[in-house]
């Protein structure tokens, strides 16, 4: 158990201080940047290949000292440490919490804490690169289609099965890293137990040339595993309908063999199942599968992508890793944006967070940031159980930018309610294509398609921060009637993220970002950023249901009166 008592960050005079601070807090960006030329150079921070510049949030050098001194006042630098050093700061799990172990480099050059450490009588760097070792082998394999399908053709489609952090982050970084994955391989993800997903998933595919990987970290998942065996079904009907096999138990099992692997941290169970224990890839209980990207959960992106670019996108995470473990808290990127999070939701009373990629590429990172920030973060006790002193967790929400513009940015732009928004793009696009006609106005022909894109960016956080006055509405002959409805107020405060293109180095980078963001806000709010017991009632409680679903009259009996009339009525509408 670790040793560290949680600090009540609202007894510090930090927070004092920032309370007084918010207490009439009138900003004004306008005035800030009017009066300071070097308001952006000074608040615009670097970590690896990402630029970030915080300049247009309600931030002041007042503000940033007293959040600085916060972080200090509740340890955020030891916390880390104790963390990526392998002391159970998973306090309700009593466990170590290591996913940063899983991008050490091979090579062990200058690795705090050393090569070769050992936490609970394992050698961690040992662990960590025999798997990927064993990930990279098998990748290799497929992608040079050495590994055949029980009719001997060489893999085409990758259907990964799992849920949560074994979904989530394999399907943001495919769908990021997409112009990086082999030509004629194809991954896709089946995630849902609403039944429609993996028939939809799996329709149109050549079970011949297809492979599953079930991913799930404990294998106890009923969605996963229910999707493994409608899938390991659909199999054995495909191939017995076409005459690739023959209907008995063992070219059953053969097909198994050669149609699906599995990655978890219970590889009994995946025996159980049926896979051969060689085609299962393990990972370890120090690693949240929120977390778990980076471990052996990413097999299917690896596959995509390749073991060299795998390497680059896990040497991503630890130049951030890095930068959190060394850069002064003053221009620590990580501890920055989680300090400022914590002052718009605790002192200026942000309910929510968007997160907005100006990179179609990066479509799903919004929704995984929802299962990293919110799980992680969405806490009512501290690690010691008594509970937390201040709200916590962030509702994080987005969709890529130029899309939100014409859906929710209404709100952003002229709600009565506050939300900080990171906007985050790349200076290079996959797909550099231009206008060529463009339409005669607005649009040169020859235009360049991604600064259009870009100048959306620029001109949404200018717009954010600054707003339009009153006075400059009347000066465009604005009707005085509809003078206050087109005015717009400004204050909005926003980071924009800026890198040179989105390799997987900067994917990892982002990632890693995010990921000690969370950390830093754990950390001041006291709470265990590692455990999830909020979702499991509803599990226990949907198989206590299930039976009454499926016509248990006594079961049905027992629910509450509401629970019971709508499985009533779900059974009198079903056909
Ligand atoms: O229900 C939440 C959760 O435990 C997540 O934390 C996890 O990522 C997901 O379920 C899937 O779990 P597993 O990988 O064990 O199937």
């Amino acid at each position: 158990m670790t040793e560290f008592a949680p600090v009540d960050p609202t007894s510090t005079d930090a927070w004092s201080q920032l309370a007084g601070i918010a207490e009439g807090f009138s900003p004004d960006l306008r005035e800030w940047f009017a009066t300071d030329p070097g308001r952006a150079g000074r608040y615009t921070f670097q970590a690896g290949d990402l630029t970030v510049d915080l300049s247009k949030n309600l931030l002041t050098d007042e503000i940033l000292a007293q959040l600085l001194q916060l972080a200090q006042d509740v340890d955020v630098p030891g916390r880390f440490s104790a963390m990526i050093s392998g002391e159970h700061i998973n306090v309700t799990e009593d466990r170590a919490v290591l996913h940063t172990a899983l991008r050490r480099p091979k090579d062990g050059v200058g690795l705090v804490p050393p090569a070769g450490f050992v936490v609970d009588g394992a050698d961690i760097d040992a662990d960590v690169h025999a798997t990927l070792d064993k990930v990279y082998a098998f990748a290799d394999k497929v992608r040079s289609g050495a590994w055949t399908g029980i009719s001997g053709k060489a893999i085409k489609t990758v259907v990964n099965i799992g849920i949560g952090g074994s979904d989530l982050g394999p399907v943001m970084v495919y769908e990021a890293l997409k112009p990086y994955v082999q030509a004629g391989l194809e991954c896709r993800f089946v995630s849902n137990i609403d039944p429609t997903d993996v028939y939809e998933k799996t329709a149109n595919l050549d079970p011949e040339t297809t492979l599953f990987i079930v991913a799930s970290k404990t294998f106890g998942t009923l969605e996963t595993l229910t999707n493994a065996r409608l899938a390991r079904e659909w199999l054995w009907n495909q191939l017995l309908a076409s005459g690739a096999i023959a209907d008995t138990d063992a070219a059953r099992s053969d097909a198994v063999a050669k149609h699906f692997v599995a990655v978890s941290t219970a590889l009994d169970k995946v025996a159980a199942f049926g896979i051969d224990p060689e085609n299962a890839f393990g990972f370890w209980d120090w690693v949240g599968g929120r977390f778990s990207i980076d471990a052996a959960i990413g097999t299917s992106v690896v596959v995509a992508i390749g073991p060299d670019n795998w390497r680059a996108f896990l040497s991503g995470f630890h130049t951030v890793d890095e930068h959190m473990r060394t850069a002064p808290l003053e221009q620590n990127v990580p501890v920055l944006m989680g300090l400022l999070n914590v002052w718009y939701s605790n002192f200026l009373k942000a309910q929510s967070h968007a997160v907005l990629p100006y990179a179609q590429y990066l479509h799903r990172f919004p929704a995984y940031l929802q299962q990293l920030t919110m799980e992680s973060n969405g806490k009512s006790v501290r690690w010691d159980g008594t509970p937390v002193t201040t709200d916590t967790g962030e509702i994080f929400w987005g969709e890529p930018g130029t899309n939100g513009q014409h859906a929710f940015y209404q709100l952003i732009h002229q709600g009565t309610r506050l939300v900080p928004a990171d906007f985050i793009a790349v200076a290079n696009p996959a797909h550099p294509l231009k206008d060529e006609t463009g339409d005669g106005a607005a649009v040169e022909p020859g235009q360049d398609v991604h600064g259009l894109f870009m100048a959306n960016f620029f001109a949404q956080t200018k717009a954010l921060a600054f707003g339009k006055t009153a006075a400059e509405v009347r000066a465009e002959g604005t009707d005085e009637s509809v003078v206050p409805a087109r005015s717009f107020s400004g204050n909005r405060p926003t980071t924009s993220i800026l890198a040179p293109a989105l390799t997987p180095s900067v994917v990892g980078q982002l990632i890693a970002l995010y990921e000690h963001i969370v950390f830093t806000e754990g950390t001041i709010w006291g709470i265990d950023s590692f455990d999830q017991w909020g979702v499991e009632l509803g599990k226990q409680l949907a198989l206590q249901v299930a039976p009454a679903v499926d016509g248990d009259a006594d079961a049905l009996a027992a629910q509450d009166s509401s629970t019971k009339a709508l499985i009533s009525k779900y059974l009198e509408l079903r056909n």
